[in-house]
């Protein structure tokens, strides 16, 4: 069973967390494709969803689900996304798709938040992978230096503009023994837009898919 299949189990056991009639946010990334593809095969109708990106903004409509704006809808009972890691506290790294800052906004005016993912993505220290940080353009430079300050190794994602217009940069070997403090410690730099630590606000529900089913953990 290959990976994909993996996020496709995942992605296919969040669909009992969704109301009939109800308006919930969605994620970015592969693993949720195949929740979206999943939710326009069953017979669970939605009012509509709100949209982390572009990207899923067009996945949603060639399935014919309707995208509705956040200023609208107030706050979300559902948020469904997935992670690039996740720990058993169910903090996570997020934006390897470049999508945090929207993820971020909609996980914040979410009520419950289910992250899925292949069980691959669940490691027992944040950090392997490399933390994606959105930032102003004129501040990237500036914003790079601290980063190193803080011992990190940052590197421009190469020719990507966030649906912000901003940049991301991508950070190894940041101090991440205690997410929380430095998720705010980093996000108040002058010039950074989202950090992709998902920590003070991490996931309520974590899915798992492997080729033995799907896990659910809480923290
Ligand atoms: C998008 O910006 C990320 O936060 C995604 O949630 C993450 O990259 C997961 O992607 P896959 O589902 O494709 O693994």
């Amino acid at each position: 069973m290959s990976t994909d299949q993996h996020k496709q189990r995942a992605a296919e056991a969040a669909l009992r967390f969704v109301e009939a009639g109800s308006v919930i946010g969605i994620g970015t990334g592969s693993t949720v494709n195949h929740f979206i593809d999943a939710l326009a095969r069953s017979d669970i109708n939605i009012e509509g969803a709100v949209s982390s990106s572009e990207a899923t903004t067009h996945w949603l409509k060639a399935v014919g689900i309707r995208v509705l704006e956040l200023n609208t809808t107030g706050n979300l009972p559902l948020y469904v996304d997935g992670a690039d890691e996740a720990n058993r506290l169910l903090q996570l790294i997020k934006g390897g798709g470049g999508a945090l800052t929207r993820e971020k906004i909609i996980a914040a005016a979410s009520q419950r938040f289910v992250c899925i993912a292949d069980r691959a993505k669940l490691v027992e220290r944040l950090g392997e992978f490399p933390l994606p940080i959105e930032v102003i353009p004129m501040a990237r430079s500036f914003v790079a230096r601290q980063l190193v300050k803080l011992g990190g190794q940052p590197e421009l994602r190469a020719d990507f503009t966030t649906d912000n217009g901003n940049q991301i940069l991508d950070v190894r070997n940041l101090p991440l023994q205690e997410p929380i403090k430095l998720e705010t410690e980093l996000s108040l730099i002058p010039g950074v837009v989202t950090v992709g630590l998902f920590a003070r606000r991490g996931a309520d529900v974590l899915l798992l898919g492997d080729s033995t089913g799907v896990q659910e953990i809480r923290p």
